[in-house]
């Protein structure tokens, strides 16, 4: 297998799908390994998983720096300090420029809790449920300006039960997502999917 892609991951929060891809590069044959964890929250209970794990970690507050541009500018340098060829957003509760979206075009991606271009941002479990959906699901696709608007690179689905609430179903799909989210950067560090210059997804067969 050829060099192992680096990879830092963008957390706020819990960081159980961060937990889901620390946990899928420990096998040998995974094409990336988790160069850094990097959270806007010190407080993010994520980051002490990492650490247990024995991977960097880095906070930021974005109340110290006065423009966005600032803290994303910090950012960029901390990941750049770990050499990170990708980064996998995973609960990043902040929205990024499009400066920095387009700094990391094509090699930053993000895991979102629905069946993208149906509900993108917040509260998308209940929304679906107060849509009648029948199916909901996961989509992992490319960063771009847009809030959830990048090309999608893979979807897993999950029924919409009678009698769902937005917990029972986020359970549902969160099981979906820890299976997704390791799968898709799999396709991304081994070259399986890339974003042209047209940002759409192009797709190779495994070699
Ligand atoms: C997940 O549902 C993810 O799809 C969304 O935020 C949640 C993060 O959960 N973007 P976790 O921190 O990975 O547990």
């Amino acid at each position: 297998m050829s060099e192992k892609k680096r990879v830092a991951i963008l957390i706020s929060g819990r960081g159980s799908n961060m937990t889901a891809l620390i946990q899928a590069a420990k096998n040998p044959d995974y094409p990336a390994k988790i160069v850094g964890v990097f959270s806007n929250r010190a407080a993010a209970p994520g980051l002490e998983y990492a650490r247990t794990e024995g991977i960097p970690t880095a906070t930021l507050a974005q109340s110290k720096f006065e423009t966005r541009l600032d803290f994303e500018s910090a950012l960029t340098g901390i990941l750049e300090d770990w050499h990170a060829d990708f980064i996998c957003l995973a609960g990043f509760m902040r929205i990024l420029t499009p400066e920095f979206t387009t700094h990391w075009q094509g090699k930053a991606i993000n895991i979102h809790p629905s069946l993208l271009p149906k509900y993108r941002g917040l509260d998308t479990h209940a929304r679906a449920i107060a849509s009648g959906e029948t199916e909901h699901g996961c989509s992992v696709h490319f960063v771009t300006p847009g809030l959830d608007e990048g090309p999608v690179i893979a979807q897993a689905r999950v029924p919409v039960a009678p009698g769902d609430t937005p917990d029972t179903l986020a359970a549902r799909v969160l099981i979906e997502e820890h299976k997704l989210y390791p799968e898709a950067l799999r396709m991304l560090a081994s070259g399986e999917v890339a974003l042209d210059v047209d940002q759409n997804v192009v797709r190779s067969l495994p070699a």
